[in-house]
């Protein structure tokens, strides 16, 4: 049965419409305003059809239904029994057919009373303002209808004058998650229904302020401040004054448009972003502007703000709240951009829809620059070559345009926001065009993004998304003259993304190239439980979705739980804007856009094996943005045993907003010496004893397997070439480096299989060991042994020289490919396996977090100590983690049990590195959730001669050659005690 008429407007393509209000600046008015936030009654209906008619009446008896607060998801309450998340990526969870969507279409109504004050209807205007809800709203004021509310993520205002009654007043929303309009918002997240940001009812005095718009313009080369000011109002909205007591401004203004010049102000900027605060009045009202003095260009292959090219250390951002979805909350909220700015990143894309008002506030107030994206994605018609693709289809064009006016009208005012985004992953068509000539007349003040242009046609930033090197260095030659961003790159899922630096030296080759944003800041787990009450962060899938995504969402940079990864880490010590080159003596660059290093404290620390010998400050002159300077080392005595390291660091002079006194921004390291240790000497033999040997306090089995050291169970010892895969070994989005060389393939590999089935296809998750030979000697046990997989033809050699020298077990390793391998390694690692209950690890060798071949900036050498449970990564998937290269000495401890010391020695293929965890790499490998993991029965130690890098192939490049384990003969050494 077709649709009733009267739910018809669900498939309608069209913009809202009702009692609308032009779209409008957001503006912090002093005109009154009445929340209407809160709980409201709410009941749901599993299609628009069976919505109840009489529900819009005032009279209408809701008594019995349930209560609902106001922002939120329907989905996220109510414990299932309003339905549930669905998540999908490019995929649209419903039949493609636009403009219809499934008669299965939950349908919630909001009903809430609300009383005002009886001067409110007496005069003036009353507004009605919905922030947003998804995807589709009808509404009722007091049994009126008076619009239909579309655009998920974008602001509608209705004109509510002479329908609010002086006492109570009946409000009545009718939410129904699918429309005409989810054809146009095919985000790759969480599908979630609901009034999800706020509803207000503003008080309007005749003749307010109805919009202003602020263009706060400042000469690069004097330094001179011009201010224009739009209003649009009544005529009788005049005289309007504009008052700034730091600007000695006081202006009046009688037309709607006027501009003056404010004698030389300070730049807005992402590094100091200086507010000047308007205060704007007439009559009736009076709205405060944050206005930021900053000119945005695009000059050639230049995007320039205050005549400074831009440099990108963005991320994407979306509203995200493992609880509660898309509700904005200002504090987190601030607490996560502040955590951005202590990880130096200076920019924010809102991928994929205009944020919450409050984040451009923020961005304003802490300093980043934001590139304002529309709500507009229709990427499911990639799946159909987008056949019918609404961006080009004129039925759609005034839904494009009107989400273009009510972004940019409602924005306009920020002067963080220094480029406008057409949407994302939308194809190409007249609509899009017709967006950026809006916008560009509107608004030829800042440039146009969309990266879906491929023809860059109607765009001024050259933008693309996952390019590796070869093809954006590729660009530079297609588009010259051109700025060139990647509005998405080094995919943060899992453990990754490896090969951030690369980016950033190609970044450095030519000024074309303007940054990149990471994809993503947060992974979107969904805060649930288990069915026997186990809390966990849940994606696709595990909200009984039949079509889903899987763990597609998470990707970000901070764990839902909002626990950093080290890749925000490595991505702060990649992007500092603050370059250390220590070398014969230190060398600062300061690459930020527009302070000098005046509060910065560069200091140094000389280590030897670890511990602090000396320390000092060097005394930098204050660097200018673009400059450098170089000062000499200090003299240091380097006699003593051991490794000497110089540390240096450019921490915080001063406590800033967003980071305390002595935060780090950078930091520079270089070894100065290493003065050889006394090596130990007197060797054990080895014995046959029992079923097995012994070798000093060590104990093997008959297959020359261990079995103990000191006493204390250990057992293994035995080579491994498998790990966990992690997402970016297990997704392959691009092609692999395996079977092609990047330079030969632009960069995107040749297609085929994953690493991770590539490394399955050859067994390497379920190698045998056949022990070919046991020599028992005076100097110990050497074992040499094949591993090889069932039905495989390809295996490796392991010989393993044990040896037990001044009290501890020593073991040479080495590892010979046979010919005929065609697959990378994941690793070459000695795996031990000690008692459960060891709860503390410290080290001397590289941390604080985990490093991988291509990621390894953010860690230095020295000695560090952390629980054995921070040692790994609980991503949400479990997978490789932990891993921290060129170990030189680690300690277990706790947990009753005797001290274990690992040490290493440096050989021709390095030192090798570790990880310790509560589970094995087969374990991992087989959980796909952190809750699957069986409680710990042994501590893992693997001692890896080496590991793969970890490249960004769930979404982008495949490892690059540098940093791909190739079988070949590889050989590490390390001890073993127990203290
Ligand atoms: C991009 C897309 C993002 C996200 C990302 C992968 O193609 O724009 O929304 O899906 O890939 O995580």
């Amino acid at each position: 049965m077709p649709l009733h008429p009267d739910a018809r407007y669900v498939t309608d393509v069209a913009p809202s419409s009702g009692r609308l209000v032009a779209p409008r600046a957001d503006l912090a008015a002093d005109s009154a305003a009445l929340s209407l936030d809160g709980d409201w009654r709410f009941r749901l209906y599993p299609g628009v059809d069976e919505a109840d008619a009489a529900a819009s009446e005032v009279g209408f008896d809701d008594s019995d239904w349930d209560v609902i607060d106001v922002p939120s998801h329907w989905v996220l309450r109510g414990d299932g029994a309003w339905g549930r998340p669905i998540y999908t990526n490019v995929n649209y969870p419903f039949p493609l057919d636009p403009p219809f969507v499934p008669d299965a279409n939950p349908t919630g109504d909001h009903r809430r009373r609300f009383s005002v004050p009886a001067e409110w209807v007496e005069s003036g205007r009353l507004w009605l303002r919905f922030d947003g809800l998804e995807s589709i709203g009808r509404v009722w004021l007091n049994g009126v209808e008076i619009g239909v509310l579309r655009g998920s993520r974008l602001r509608n205002e209705l004109d509510v004058t002479g329908l609010v009654r002086a006492g109570e007043n009946v409000l009545v929303v009718r939410v129904s998650q699918w429309s005409a309009m989810s054809y146009v918002e095919d985000q790759d997240q969480w599908w979630l229904p609901g009034l999800f940001r706020s509803v207000t009812l503003l008080r309007r005095p005749d003749a307010g302020l109805d919009d202003l718009w602020v263009q706060a313009d400042r000469d690069p080369e004097t330094g001179v401040g011009v201010l224009t000011i739009e209003v649009t109002a009544d005529d009788a909205a005049f005289p309007v004054r504009v008052r700034c007591a730091e600007l000695e401004l006081d202006l009046t203004l009688n037309h709607a448009r006027a501009s003056v010049e404010v004698g030389v102000v300070e730049p807005w900027g992402a590094d100091v972003p200086r507010l000047y605060r308007l205060d704007v009045s007439n009559a009736v009202e009076s709205v405060a502007v944050n206005a930021g003095f900053r000119r945005v260009e695009v000059v050639g292959d230049a995007w320039l703000v205050n005549g400074r090219r831009l440099r990108i250390r963005g991320v994407n951002r979306h509203d995200f709240d493992p609880v509660e979805g898309r509700v904005f909350d200002e504090a987190l909220v601030r607490e996560a951009m502040l955590l951005m700015k202590r990880s130096n990143l200076n920019a924010i894309r809102t991928s994929h829809y205009p944020p919450h008002p409050g984040l451009l506030d923020l961005a304003d107030e802490l300093g980043f620059w934001v590139m304002d994206e529309c709500d507009i994605e229709t990427h499911g018609f990639v799946h159909v070559d987008w056949a019918g693709n609404p961006s080009d289809d004129p039925q759609w064009r005034e839904v494009y345009l009107d989400r273009a006016r009510r972004m940019v009208e409602r924005d306009k005012n920020h002067p963080c926001v220094v480029a406008w985004s057409l949407g994302n992953e939308s194809g190409a068509g007249e609509n899009l065009a017709a967006m950026a000539a809006w916008i560009r007349e509107r608004d030829p003040g800042r440039p146009i993004h969309y990266e879906g242009d491929h023809s860059d046609e109607h765009v001024d930033l050259v933008s693309r998304m996952y390019a590796p090197l070869e093809e954006l260095v590729r660009l530079t030659e297609a588009r010259p003259g051109r700025p060139i961003i990647e509005c998405e790159y080094v995919h943060a899922m899992g453990n990754g993304a490896g090969g951030i630096a690369a980016y950033e030296a190609l970044f450095d080759t030519n000024p074309a190239f303007h940054g990149g944003f990471v994809w993503e800041w947060r992974d979107h787990g969904l805060l649930t439980r288990t069915p026997d009450g186990t809390p966990f962060y849940g994606y696709g899938g595990d909200f009984g979705e039949v079509f889903h995504d899987g763990s597609f969402v998470c990707d970000g940079m901070v764990l839902a739980d909002g626990t950093p990864t080290p890749m925000l880490a490595e991505y702060a010590a990649v992007v500092t804007p603050i370059k250390l080159a220590v070398g014969d003596e230190l060398t600062v660059t300061n690459l930020r856009h527009d302070s000098s290093t005046a509060d910065l404290v560069f200091a140094w620390v000389h280590e030897v094996d670890g511990v602090a010998v000396a320390r000092g400050v060097f005394q930098v002159p204050a660097i200018e943005p673009g400059a450098s300077a170089s000062v000499a080392l200090p003299e240091l005595a380097l006699d003593a045993e051991g490794e000497h390291w110089l540390t240096v660091t450019a921490a915080l002079r001063e406590a800033t907003p967003w980071a305390s006194a002595g935060h780090v921004v950078s930091t520079g390291q270089r070894k100065l010496a290493e003065v050889a240790r006394r090596r130990p000497t007197g060797s054990s033999a080895a014995v046959a004893e029992g079923d097995g040997y012994t070798l000093g306090d060590a104990r093997f089995d008959r297959r020359g397997a261990l079995v103990s050291v000191g006493g204390l169970d250990v057992t293994g010892g035995g080579v491994t070439l498998w790990r966990a895969p992690t997402e970016n070994d297990s997704l392959a989005t691009m092609g692999s480096y395996e079977l092609g060389d990047p330079a030969t393939t632009g960069g995107f590999g040749v297609p085929g299989p994953s690493s991770a089935e590539r490394w399955r296809s050859v067994g390497l998750d379920r190698l045998t060991t056949r022990v070919l030979s046991l020599d028992v000697s005076a100097s110990g046990l050497v074992v040499v042994s094949r591993l090889a997989a069932a039905q495989a033809s390809v295996y490796a050699d392991v010989t393993q020289r044990w040896s037990w020298v001044d009290g501890e077990l020593r073991l040479e390793v080495a590892v010979e490919p046979s010919d005929g391998w065609t697959v990378t390694w994941p690793r070459v690692g000695v795996h031990l396996v000690l008692p459960a209950g060891y709860e503390e690890a410290s080290w001397f060798g590289t941390g604080p977090g985990e490093n991988y071949a291509d990621s390894r900036v953010a860690a230095r050498v020295g000695r560090f100590s952390a629980p054995i449970d921070e040692l790994t990564v609980p991503y949400a998937v479990p997978q490789e983690t932990g891993h921290r290269a060129e170990l030189r000495e680690l300690v277990l401890t706790g947990g009753g049990l005797p001290e274990f010391v690992v040490t290493t020695d440096d050989g021709s293929d390095g030192r090798p590195g570790f990880a310790v965890a509560r589970h094995s790499a087969e374990q991992w490998a087989a959980a796909s959730h952190q809750h699957e993991l069986s409680a710990p029965t042994a501590t893992h130690l693997y001692v890896d001669i080496a590991q793969h890098g970890l490249g960004s192939r769930s979404c982008g490049p495949d490892v690059r050659p540098e940093a791909a384990l190739w079988p070949r003969a590889l050989a590490g050494s390390m001890a073993f005690r127990v203290v």
